[in-house]
């Protein structure tokens, strides 16, 4: 009940603002070019700064936050997104997208809501958000296996 508390809590402001601390996820975590790669789609990416900016990449961090705003908002019965989840992670299989990448925007989750909640951040309020991350990934990845 308290893990419940801490992430809604902190969510209620980061989650009214999901592009800019989207981007701020996507663009600190270390993006190798083969990821980013991925993000093309019909956009020409010369430098990683123009991937970064482009409409598609921006698309997909917004994605992102709202499942993770999804997330949030059914932390009492996360099990009703897991159809919903089992299909994006086999949608992700689909366009090259390993499961491993999914550990890493976590990484980056984490390092956002540090970077945006500041004192805020505590070491409950990051294993809240762990767990809860955790469970989207492995279903996920339950899905890119399949
Ligand atoms: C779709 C890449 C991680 C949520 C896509 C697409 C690509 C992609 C290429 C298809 C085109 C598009 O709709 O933009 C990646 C890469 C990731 C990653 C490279 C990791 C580095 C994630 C994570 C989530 C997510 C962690 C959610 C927690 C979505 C959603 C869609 C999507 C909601 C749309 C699916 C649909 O069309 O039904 N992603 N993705 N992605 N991604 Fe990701």
């Amino acid at each position: 009940v308290k893990d419940k508390e801490l992430i809604r809590g902190s969510w209620e402001s980061l989650g009214k603002n999901k592009v800019p601390h989207g981007v701020i996820m996507f663009s600190l975590f270390e993006l190798d070019p083969a990821l980013l790669s991925l993000f093309h789609y019909s956009t020409k990416c010369d430098s990683k700064q123009d991937c970064l900016s482009s409409p598609e990449f921006l698309d997909h961090v917004t994605k992102v936050m709202l499942v993770i705003d999804a997330a949030v908002s059914h932390l009492d019965d996360l099990h009703s997104l897991e159809e919903f989840l089992l299909n994006l992670g086999r949608k992700h299989q689909a366009v090259g997208v390993s499961t491993q990448s999914f550990t890493e925007v976590g990484e980056s989750l984490l390092y956002m809501l540090q970077c945006s909640l500041g004192q805020a951040y505590t070491a409950p309020l990051r294993q809240a958000w762990l767990n809860m991350y955790s469970i989207v990934v492995a279903v996920m990845s339950r899905g890119w296996a399949k």
